[in-house]
């Protein structure tokens, strides 16, 4: 089967099986164009509560697919491709938060939505990195512990200097590595260009930047601008819609490392397959999913 046939196939078995195909806006190209609806993490997460299809094939990583399905109990979740995971997601366990808590009960946690079940259900709420300064500003409590992200931590904690956030030590690969030298070399090649950049890079990168988004802030920052040239500091996936949407602005990858290996994992091929075997279908323990649900709702209505 060819590329065309491919994508053919995947719009029939759309209709057939009432599917919809949801993809992170680092998604490579192909997949963003055949996908119903494409966004950052937040917009996802609403999309999933939202669609009245019978199956969600989620073009993302494991944690997306799983808020999906914390969301969308009686709909099939499926992933196509089973290893898509998130490192910086790992880097924290329910057990871990269960000792925390045991040790500061008066503590409240937040996680930041790149984080398993088990970590959603033992944080008292969820942010993603499009609405994480919202959230922990309406907490009441002063203090807090921030997880899995010590960089996105650091940035809201910039912003809400009255609060005092505990870090914990997880980071993104893809984003933590670049440098901040990479910063002053890219502006030195464009001096007209803005510095849009992710808060999971690391704060001497983000300290540098002109503006500090989710991917979705980035794509939307870079449409408003009457700026004709950008560097970009997040995965190069954004690059397809930013170059779609503004085909008379230049747009630079900050960094030659910003590619997460795990978000490329995703081919039409394994969508294809997901659609056809309705495979890798995404469970979680209804009492986890119940608990974790209380912490992503509370986000989503304060979105
Ligand atoms: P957003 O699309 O919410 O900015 O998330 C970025 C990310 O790293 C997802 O893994
Ligand atoms: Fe995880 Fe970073 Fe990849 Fe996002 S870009 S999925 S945070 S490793």
């Amino acid at each position: 089967m060819n590329e065309n046939e491919m994508i053919q196939e995947i719009e029939r078995l759309k209709k057939e099986k009432n599917a919809v195909i949801l993809a992170h806006n680092y998604q490579i190209p192909e997949i963003q164009e055949i996908a119903d609806i494409v966004g950052d993490s937040l917009k996802l997460s609403q999309e999933a509560t939202k669609t009245d299809a019978d199956i969600i094939v989620f073009s993302g990583v494991h944690f997306m697919a799983e808020s999906a399905k914390i969301l969308s109990p009686h709909k099939k979740v499926l992933l196509p491709a089973y290893d898509a995971g998130c490192p910086m997601a790992d880097m924290v366990d329910g057990d871990k938060l269960k000792i925390f808590k045991q040790e500061y009960p008066d503590i409240p946690i937040v996680c930041y939505v790149n984080s398993s079940a088990e970590v959603k259900a033992e944080s008292d709420i969820c942010c993603t990195s499009s609405n994480a300064v919202k959230i922990v500003k309406s907490m009441k409590e002063d203090k807090l512990l921030f997880v899995p992200d010590q960089n996105l931590g650091s940035y809201i904690q910039k912003q809400i200097p009255e609060k005092e956030i505990i870090l914990w030590e997880g980071f993104c690969i893809t984003h933590h590595r670049v440098k901040s030298i990479e910063v002053n070399v890219a502006k030195k090649k464009h001096p007209d260009a803005l510095v849009l950049v992710h808060p999971e890079c690391n704060e001497a990168v983000v300290s540098k930047a002109d503006f500090v988004g989710s991917t979705s802030e980035i794509i939307d920052y870079a449409n408003r601008s009457e700026n004709k040239t950008f560097i970009i500091g997040t995965e190069m996936g954004v690059l397809h819609k930013l170059r779609k949407e503004n085909p008379d602005k230049k747009f630079y990858l900050l960094s030659p490392g910003l590619t997460c290996y795990n978000m490329k994992k995703t081919t039409l091929e394994n969508i294809y397959k997901a659609l056809v075997f309705e495979q890798y279908e995404i469970k979680v323990e209804e009492e986890i999913r119940n608990k974790a649900l209380h912490s992503l709702t509370r986000m989503l209505e304060l979105s």
